[in-house]
């Protein structure tokens, strides 16, 4: 793992390998998955909204990019079993504690590793970005971007550094609304602000070349 040395706090300018330009310094760290699992938190942020808002097209294919332990991907799939949810996390042990949870086992269910980005470019129908952003560096972002077939887009929900909450990372590990948009922007999005949750802004995000204008264009 890695060592807990040059921690900056007020990250986005800082070298830090392949999280290079993500505001949280550090990765997400396992230990504290069982965090994600809580159901309190669809109190604040209820299944069904982010349903609602990813609004997956029948028979679409959805990332859940960053996915975690798998707790609204699992919402997704059992909601929408037309819908083929891939639940992507670098995180190998993300991944396998999305395999040991027994309602992950659904037929329209699939967890993935970042080795499936290339095969994946294009394809998404849907992508959903929950938690995540202030996480990603640069390298990641281009990889979300790439994601989203010629209609598709990424909702990005994360927790906005401009509200108070009692629960989610330090402020100051996060975006508010309008960092969230510049920084999409810059990465190649077309981002439009959507009504916030409680604790999160909501942003659909629409990467400005189409895949095959990408693939085309290098
Ligand atoms: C705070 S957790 C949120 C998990 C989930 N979206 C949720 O809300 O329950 C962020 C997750 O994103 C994953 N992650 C961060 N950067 C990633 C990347 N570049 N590619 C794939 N997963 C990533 C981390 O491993 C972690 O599991």
């Amino acid at each position: 793992m890695k060592p807990p040395s040059d921690h900056h706090d007020h990250g986005g300018h800082h070298g830090h390998g392949d999280r290079h330009g993500a505001r949280q310094p550090e990765r997400f760290d396992p230990a504290r998955a069982a965090l994600l699992d809580d159901p309190a938190r669809f109190k604040y942020l209820p299944p069904a909204e982010v349903l609602r808002l990813l609004d997956p097209p029948p028979d679409a294919t959805a990332i859940d990019f960053g996915a975690g332990t798998g707790t609204y991907a699992i919402q997704i799939a059992r909601a929408r079993p037309d819908v083929r949810v891939i639940a992507l996390d670098e995180q190998p042990e993300m991944l396998a504690r999305i395999r040991s949870r027994p309602e992950a086992a659904l037929a329209n269910l699939e967890p993935a590793g970042p080795d499936r980005l290339p095969d994946l470019a294009g394809r998404a129908d849907r992508v959903l970005a929950l938690n995540v952003l202030h996480e990603l560096g640069d390298e990641a972002l281009h990889a979300l971007a790439a994601l989203p077939a010629a209609d598709g887009f990424v909702l990005v929900i994360d927790w906005n550094a401009a509200v108070e909450r009692p629960v989610g990372p330090p402020r100051g590990h996060t975006y508010n609304q309008s960092e969230a948009l510049a920084r999409l922007e810059a990465a190649g999005f077309s981002a439009e602000p959507l009504a916030p949750a409680q604790y999160h802004y909501v942003i659909r995000a629409r990467p400005r070349k189409t895949a095959a204008a990408r693939s085309g264009a290098s």
